[in-house]
C-alpha cells in the first residue's frame, strides 16, 4: 500500500492533521483564523443554544490557534476557559495572540485529547471543533470528554460530513479533490464522513440528551473565493506528494470553473450534543 503523509501521521497521534507537516504553514494558519471568525455570529448562536454559560468550566478542545477559545472567553467573561491541543507551534500561537489581546485571557495547555491531563469532573462544557474527523481513536476521545465533564456537564461536538459539501452547479474537478482528500485522510484512520455518526458515538458512551442538528454554510454568505479557500483547497496538502502536486496545478482551474459559473459551495456541519452521565 502506498505510504501517505496522512499515514505517517497516525504514530504521532495526531490522527489525521498535523499543522507542522504543511508545507505552506503561514496559509494554512491564515485559513484556521479565517475559518473560526467568518461564522463566529452562526457558531456563538449554537453554543448559546446549547447552554454555554458564564461561570462555566470550559473545555475548548483541539483548540488550534485559539481563535474560537478566546472568543468563547469573550462570551462568557466570568467564565474560567481552557484550551488543550497537541500541536506545539498552534498552541504558541493561541498564547502570544492572547497575550497580545491585553484582557484576561484563557488557559492553554498541551494535551493530547485521549489522555487528558484534568481531574475527573473538572469541566462544566467542552466543546471540540473540526477534531473528529482526524481521530484514528474517537471512542477513546468520547471516554475522556465522559471523565473531565461534570455529571450533567455538557459536550458539543462540530465536525464535517462531505456527503453535505455540494457544489451548485455540480463541478467534476472539485468533486475529484473532495473524493482524494476523503479517501486518504480514511486510509490515515480519519473519517470525512464523521458528521453523521456523532450522535450514535456519544449515546454509545452513555451520553444522554443527545441531539444532533445541521447547520448550513455557504459561498454565499462570505464569497466564493474565501469559502473554497477554507474548505477545500488546503486539502491538497493533504494528499500523498505526487497527487498533492498534481491536485495544486489544478486548483486555478477548478476555481476559474467555478467562478464562470457562479456556483455556490455548501458544506453541512454537523453539531452533536449530549450531557455527561
Ligand atoms: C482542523 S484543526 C481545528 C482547530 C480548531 N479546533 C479550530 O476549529 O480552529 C484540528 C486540530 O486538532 C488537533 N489535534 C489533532 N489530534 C489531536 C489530539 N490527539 N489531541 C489534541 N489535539 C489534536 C490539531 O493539532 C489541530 O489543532
Amino acid at each position: 500500500m502506498q505510504t501517505t503523509h496522512i499515514q505517517r501521521l497516525s504514530g504521532t497521534n495526531l490522527g489525521t492533521y498535523s499543522f507542522d507537516e504543511f508545507e505552506e504553514r503561514k496559509q494554512e494558519l491564515a485559513r484556521l483564523k479565517e475559518q473560526a471568525s467568518s461564522f463566529w455570529q452562526q457558531e456563538k448562536t449554537v453554543l448559546v443554544a446549547h447552554g454555554i454559560q458564564n461561570c462555566h468550566n470550559i473545555l475548548d478542545l483541539a483548540c488550534g490557534p485559539g481563535v474560537v477559545t478566546r472568543k468563547i472567553k469573550s462570551l462568557v467573561p466570568d467564565s474560567h476557559v481552557t484550551g488543550v491541543d497537541l500541536n506545539e507551534s498552534l498552541l504558541n500561537v493561541a498564547i502570544s495572540d492572547s497575550q497580545q489581546d491585553g484582557f484576561e485571557s484563557p488557559t492553554f495547555r498541551k494535551a493530547d485529547c485521549t489522555k487528558l491531563p484534568f481531574e475527573t469532573s473538572s469541566f462544566d462544557f467542552v466543546y471540540a471543533r473540526f477534531l473528529f474527523q482526524h481521530l484514528c481513536d474517537p471512542d477513546a476521545a468520547v471516554t475522556e470528554i465522559n471523565r473531565v465533564l461534570t455529571p450533567g456537564g455538557r459536550v458539543v461536538i462540530v465536525d464535517v460530513d462531505d456527503r453535505d459539501l455540494n457544489v451548485t452547479p455540480s463541478c467534476s474537478s472539485f468533486d475529484q479533490l473532495t473524493r482524494a482528500a476523503g479517501f486518504f485522510q480514511a486510509q490515515g484512520g480519519g473519517n470525512r464522513h464523521v458528521g453523521r455518526t456523532l450522535d450514535d458515538l456519544l449515546a454509545s458512551h452513555n451520553f444522554t440528551n443527545v441531539t444532533r442538528q445541521v447547520q448550513v454554510m455557504s459561498s454565499d454568505q462570505i464569497g466564493l473565493d474565501s469559502f473554497f479557500r477554507m474548505t477545500t483547497q488546503f486539502k491538497v496538502e493533504q494528499l500523498p506528494k505526487e497527487l498533492a502536486g498534481q491536485m495544486r496545478d489544478l486548483i486555478p482551474e477548478i476555481r476559474r470553473e467555478l467562478a464562470s459559473m457562479n456556483a455556490t459551495i455548501s458544506a453541512g456541519i454537523h453539531v452533536a450534543s449530549g450531557l455527561a452521565c
